[in-house]
């Protein structure tokens, strides 16, 4: 049996900490190679299974990516193309029917811009395809010129079809931070807290924040097994992995992101989600 997992050529062997998930496989003799999406000399039709894990450099290749997940045989791959094309664009934030989740509004022109700045007071702006937070501006005025610069960096300005998110600010980011919690073939299995440095939002160690295991609060948990619930139901059947973001907003922890493609599992610091995230590839080895 032979699992290709899937990476982007800078990070040859996965995410930082990967060691741990190569060590997992291996106790549970699982035969594994990492591999980059885009290597064209890459016979993925050879795997017995195929796992997306850190191609963190998709969302400006999105098309070409989510081309690739859909050439592959879909029995074979975790979660699956469509789920992928439907996670890909936060448009999806506007579309959780009855989960809590961080208000989101589609805002593709100065007008609708400003309309959210002045339902949320203090807005934050993202690109609907990205990750790592590129493109994330925070304002609070409709004239602000970075809100001229966001429209202006659209390849196809004026932009069509709502290409951005506008959200409130949750605030408590900065204190509560943002919490990640990893549900693995149906099972809540870890926490991670995240807090940003500074006068930032984002998160990540490349702004300065801090990531760190914590035990499984269950008031997070919930919301996260309805978020997985809510997942199986939209795509009929049950995903096998789900990292579902939250956020703390009005007292109430909220979804703030659902990350069903290459969900990092922090496994620098957590080297033990490698182990749940082994059992899964071994379930699904069958
Ligand atoms: N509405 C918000 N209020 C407060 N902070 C936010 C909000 N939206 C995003 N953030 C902060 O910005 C970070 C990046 O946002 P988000 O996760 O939506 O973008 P991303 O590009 O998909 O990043 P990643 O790929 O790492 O998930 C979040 O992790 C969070 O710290
Ligand atoms: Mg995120």
């Amino acid at each position: 049996m032979t699992v290709l997992l899937a990476t982007c050529a800078d990070l040859p062997h996965g995410e930082p900490g990967s060691e741990a998930l190569d060590a997992a496989l291996a106790a549970r003799g699982v035969d594994h190679a990492w591999a980059a999406w885009d290597d064209e000399a890459v016979d993925w039709d050879a795997a017995d299974l195929v796992v997306v894990r850190s191609t963190w450099d998709y969302a400006t290749r999105a098309e070409e990516f989510l081309g690739w997940t859909r050439s592959l045989d879909q029995s074979r791959l975790l979660n699956g193309a469509d789920v992928f094309s439907w996670n890909h664009d936060k448009a999806y934030l506007a579309d959780l029917g009855t989960l809590p989740a961080v208000p989101t509004r589609l805002t593709s022109s100065p007008t609708e811009f400003a309309a959210a700045i002045e339902e949320f007071g203090t807005a934050v702006v993202k690109p609907r395809v990205s990750a790592g937070g590129a493109g994330l501006i925070v304002v609070s005025d409709p004239h602000d010129p970075r809100l001229g610069q966001t429209l202006r960096s659209h390849p196809t300005y004026p932009p069509v079809g709502g290409p951005w998110i506008a959200q409130p600010l949750v605030e408590s980011v900065r204190t509560h931070g943002e919490v990640s919690v990893f549900v693995i073939g149906g099972r809540v299995v870890s926490q991670v807290d995240k807090l940003p440095a500074g006068d930032e939002v984002r998160v990540h160690e490349e702004f300065g924040g801090a990531s760190r295991p914590v035990p499984i609060d269950p008031v997070v948990a919930e919301v996260a097994s309805l978020a997985d619930a809510w997942l199986a139901e939209r795509f009929e059947r049950p995903l096998d992995y789900v990292r579902v973001d939250l956020l703390l907003h009005d007292d109430e922890w909220v979804v703030s992101e659902l990350e069903l493609i290459e969900p990092g599992l922090y496994l620098d610091v957590l080297p033990a989600n490698a182990d749940p995230f082994a059992d899964l590839v071994v379930a699904r080895l069958g």
